[in-house]
C-alpha cells in the first residue's frame, strides 16, 4: 500500500511496491490521456524547480523530463559537475543541502563508476525526491516506461506473457548493464514469464539475478537465462533486444570491445529472428539503437516496433513521478 509519494526516492524500482508502481503507471496514462484531449496540467508543478544534474549526454531522458515539468508548470535547470562545483570536489551532502533549499525534486545520471553510491549518498541528505536518471546499476525511469508501453500492448493482466531480454551484437561502445538489470528486475513482478539470453562474458550482476529469481518465486511465473537469442525468441510475446558489456568478465575497455567482436553472428535481431517469437509479438528498444548493427531497419521500423511509444511514454512517466514526489496530489 502506498500512503504519499512526496519526498519519495526512486534508486530502482525495488524500492517501491506493486501498488506503488500501478499508482505511478496509471497517473501517467491519465495525464497522457487528458494531454490527448487537451486538459493541461500546469497547475500541478506551478513555479516548482526540478533540477538535472548530468554526468553524461542524454537525448530521451534529458528531454522528457525537461518537457515533462514545463507541462506540469515548473521550470528544470539543466546541471553538469562542470556547472557546479561538483567537478571541484562538493560532496553530495553540500551539493543536496544547498539544492533543497532552491527547489522541489532533482533527477540525477551517472552512468558509470560510483553511480549508485553516489544517489543513495544524495538521498541521504536531501530533503527532496532523488529520481535516478539512470545509473550504473538500474534505470528506472525507462523500465517504467517499458512496463507502461506493454500494458498499452497487451492489456493489464500479464500472466503467461512470455518477455524476453536478449543482448545484441554492439560493437561501438561498452552499454551499462543497467537496463537488463531493471527490465529482469520490474518485469519479474508483474507476472511475465522472463527469458534472460546473453552469450556466457554478458552475465548481469549476481544480486541482481537472485532478486529477480526472487520476484520471479513471489510472482508465481518463471525466470529463464539462455546462451542463444534464437532459443530465447521462440513464442515471445515482447522481444526486448539491446547491447550490453561484459562488464561481470572485465572491465578493461579493449579486452570488453574484444569480446563483443567475437558475436556478430546470431546476436542481431532481423526478421527472421522476429519470425520466431508470436506473430503478435512487439519489439523494443531503449534507444539509442545501433541501426543495421543490433538490429536491422527492417524491424525498427516495422509494426511489430514500438520504440517510439517506449520513447513517448517517458514523457509520461517521468511526469507522473514528478506530480506524485514533487506534489501532495
Ligand atoms: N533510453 C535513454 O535513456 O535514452 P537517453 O540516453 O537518450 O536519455
Amino acid at each position: 500500500m502506498y500512503s504519499s509519494f512526496r519526498n519519495k526516492h526512486l534508486i530502482t524500482t525495488q524500492d517501491w511496491s506493486v501498488e506503488e508502481i500501478d499508482k505511478c503507471i496509471n497517473t501517467a496514462a491519465r495525464l497522457k490521456e487528458e494531454r490527448q484531449l487537451g486538459i493541461y496540467h500546469d497547475h500541478i508543478l506551478r513555479a516548482k524547480t526540478f533540477f538535472m544534474l548530468f554526468f553524461e549526454e542524454s537525448t530521451r531522458t534529458r528531454n522528457a523530463f525537461e518537457a515533462g515539468v514545463h507541462q506540469l508548470g515548473g521550470h528544470a535547470h539543466f546541471l553538469t559537475p562542470k556547472a557546479t562545483q561538483i567537478d571541484h570536489g562538493e560532496t553530495p551532502k553540500d551539493t543536496i543541502k544547498v539544492l533543497s533549499r532552491y527547489g522541489e525534486g532533482i533527477g540525477v545520471r551517472k552512468t558509470y563508476g560510483d553511480g549508485t553510491s553516489y544517489m543513495r549518498a544524495l538521498a541521504e541528505y536531501s530533503d527532496i525526491p532523488i529520481l535516478n536518471m539512470q545509473c550504473d546499476v538500474y534505470h528506472p525511469t525507462q523500465a517504467l516506461a517499458d512496463l507502461m508501453t506493454i500494458r498499452e500492448k497487451f492489456g493489464n493482466d500479464f500472466r503467461g506473457k512470455k518477455f524476453v531480454i536478449s543482448w545484441t551484437y554492439g560493437p561501438n561502445y561498452i552499454r551499462p548493464l543497467s537496463m537488463p538489470h531493471s527490465l529482469v528486475l520490474l518485469m519479474t513482478r508483474f507476472g511475465m514469464d522472463v527469458t534472460l539470453a546473453h552469450p556466457k562474458e554478458f552475465s548481469l550482476q549476481p544480486d541482481i539475478l537472485d532478486q529477480a529469481r526472487a520476484n520471479a518465486k513471489a510472482a508465481g511465473v518463471s525466470f529463464t537465462t539462455v546462451h542463444s537469442m534464437k532459443d530465447a525468441v521462440e513464442d515471445a510475446h515482447i522481444v526486448y533486444a539491446k547491447s550490453w558489456g561484459p562488464i561481470m568478465h572485465t572491465t578493461d575497455e579493449k579486452e570488453g570491445l574484444a569480446i563483443i567482436d567475437n558475436y556478430p553472428k546470431g546476436w542481431v535481431v532481423d526478421a527472421s529472428m522476429m519470425a520466431r517469437a508470436r506473430e503478435d509479438a512487439v519489439y523494443m528498444h531503449c534507444m539509442p539503437a545501433d541501426r543495421d548493427i543490433e538490429v536491422t531497419s527492417e524491424v525498427l521500423d516495422s509494426p511489430q516496433s514500438v520504440i517510439y511509444d517506449e520513447a513517448e511514454n517517458r514523457l509520461h512517466i517521468n511526469k507522473a513521478l514528478m506530480a506524485l514526489t514533487m506534489s501532495n496530489i
